[in-house]
C-alpha cells in the first residue's frame, strides 16, 4: 500500500511536566507533496506539536507516524525525513556557515554533496557569507542559515515554524521562492504562521489549532467559500446622513463619513439581495461614484472561528 500521509499524528495529547495541557486529541494527517498552514494564536499549541514530531518534546499519549516511522521506536528513520527551521535560534554561533552545513548532512548520516550544499546557499544569498562565523552574522542571515541548515540533509518534508517573523521583504521572497522550488521537487511543507495573508497565498490546506486542540482543517479554497462571506462596497456621490426609508429592510451600513455604505451577504446563497439592493439604492435616487465586492479573506475567517471558541 501507498501511504499518502507523510505524517499522521493521531489522536496525540500532551501535558506538560508543569501540568500544563498543551495538546488535546489532536489528529493530523499531512499528505505527500502539500504546503500546509498551521495558524492559531501565541500559545495555541503548534510549536509544541511540531517539537513532538520533530522528536524534540516527549509524545504524551497518542501516536506520530513520519513516513510511517513511529517518532519514539523508529526515531532515527523518522527524523532524516524532516528538516526543522525552528521558532527560535537554535544553533552553534560558534560555528561557520559552511561548516555547519557539512555536519548537518553527517549527522543525519547523508554521504558529503558539496554541490547540494552549494545551491541551498546560494537561493539563500548566503553564498558569500559560507566561511563566517554564524555569530557575526545579522539576525535575518541567520534565519536564512537556519533554513540551509534544515535542507541540508535533503529531507521529505520540511518545518518552517514562524519562518518570516522578524524578517526583512527581500528574504521573505527568497524563502517563497525556495519554498516553490521544493515544492516541485516532492518536498512537504509544513509551516506556522501569524501572517494569515502568507497562509492565503501559499498553502494548499489550512489548520486551525487554539488551546491546544485543532478546530478545523480544511482546503485553503474550501474554507474561504464555505465560510467566506461577500462584501458589496459602494462609495456615494455624496455624503448622506442616514439612509434613506427605501432602503430599510436591507441590513446596510452606512459609515461614519456617510460616503460609504457596505451589504454583507453569503456568497452561496442563491437568494442574496444585490440585485434588490442596487434597485433600491437607485430609487432612493442616491448617486454611486464606485463599487467594489470583497471576498472575506482568510483571517476575517480566522478570527471569527477563534471568537467563536473562546
Ligand atoms: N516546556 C514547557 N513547559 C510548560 N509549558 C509549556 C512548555 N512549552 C510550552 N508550554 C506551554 O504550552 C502552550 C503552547 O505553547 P506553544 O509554544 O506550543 O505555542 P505556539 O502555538 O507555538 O505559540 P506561539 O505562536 O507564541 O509560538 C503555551 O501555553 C506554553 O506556555
Ligand atoms: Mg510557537
Amino acid at each position: 500500500m501507498i501511504d499518502n500521509h507523510i505524517i499522521d499524528v493521531r489522536n496525540l495529547s500532551k501535558r506538560y511536566p508543569s501540568g500544563f495541557q498543551a495538546l488535546n486529541q489532536v489528529n493530523l494527517q499531512i499528505r505527500r507533496g502539500e504546503i500546509f498552514a498551521l495558524l492559531g494564536p501565541n500559545g495555541a499549541g503548534k510549536t509544541t506539536l511540531i517539537s513532538i514530531i520533530c522528536g524534540l518534546v516527549n509524545v504524551g499519549e497518542g501516536e506520530v507516524l513520519v513516513g510511517g516511522h513511529d517518532v519514539v521506536t523508529q526515531y532515527r528513520q523518522a527524523r532524516k525525513q524532516i528538516g526543522l527551521v525552528p521558532q527560535e535560534l537554535a544553533i552553534d554561533i560558534f560555528e561557520t556557515v559552511w561548516n555547519t552545513m557539512v555536519f548537518s548532512r553527517g549527522v543525519f548520516g547523508k554521504p558529503r554533496d558539496d554541490a547540494h550544499l552549494e545551491d541551498i546557499l546560494r537561493a539563500l544569498s548566503l553564498w558569500n557569507k559560507r566561511d563566517e562565523k554564524i555569530q557575526s552574522l545579522s539576525g535575518g542571515m541567520k534565519r536564512r542559515v537556519l533554513i540551509a541548515k534544515a535542507l541540508a540533509h535533503e529531507p521529505e518534508v520540511l518545518f518552517l515554524d514562524e519562518p518570516t517573523a522578524g524578517v526583512d521583504v527581500e528574504l521573505r521572497r527568497d524563502m517563497w521562492r525556495l519554498i516553490e522550488k521544493l515544492r516541485q521537487k516532492g518536498v512537504t511543507i509544513i509551516l506556522t504562521t501569524h501572517y494569515i495573508d502568507e497562509a492565503e497565498e501559499i498553502a494548499d490546506r489550512v489548520g486551525i489549532i487554539n488551546h491546544g486542540e485543532i478546530l478545523l482543517i480544511d482546503n485553503k479554497r474550501d474554507l474561504m467559500q464555505k465560510l467566506g462571506r461577500k462584501q458589496l462596497i459602494l462609495q456615494l456621490q455624496s455624503a448622506i446622513s442616514c439612509l434613506p426609508d427605501e432602503l430599510d429592510g436591507f441590513a446596510l451600513q452606512l459609515a461614519e463619513d456617510g460616503q460609504t455604505l457596505t451589504y454583507d451577504y453569503d456568497d452561496n446563497q442563491s437568494e442574496n439581495h444585490v440585485t434588490e439592493v442596487l434597485a433600491a439604492i437607485h430609487r432612493s435616487g442616491i448617486a454611486l461614484r464606485d463599487m467594489q465586492t470583497k471576498q472575506r479573506s482568510l483571517e476575517q475567517i480566522f478570527v471569527s472561528l477563534l471568537e467563536e471558541t473562546r
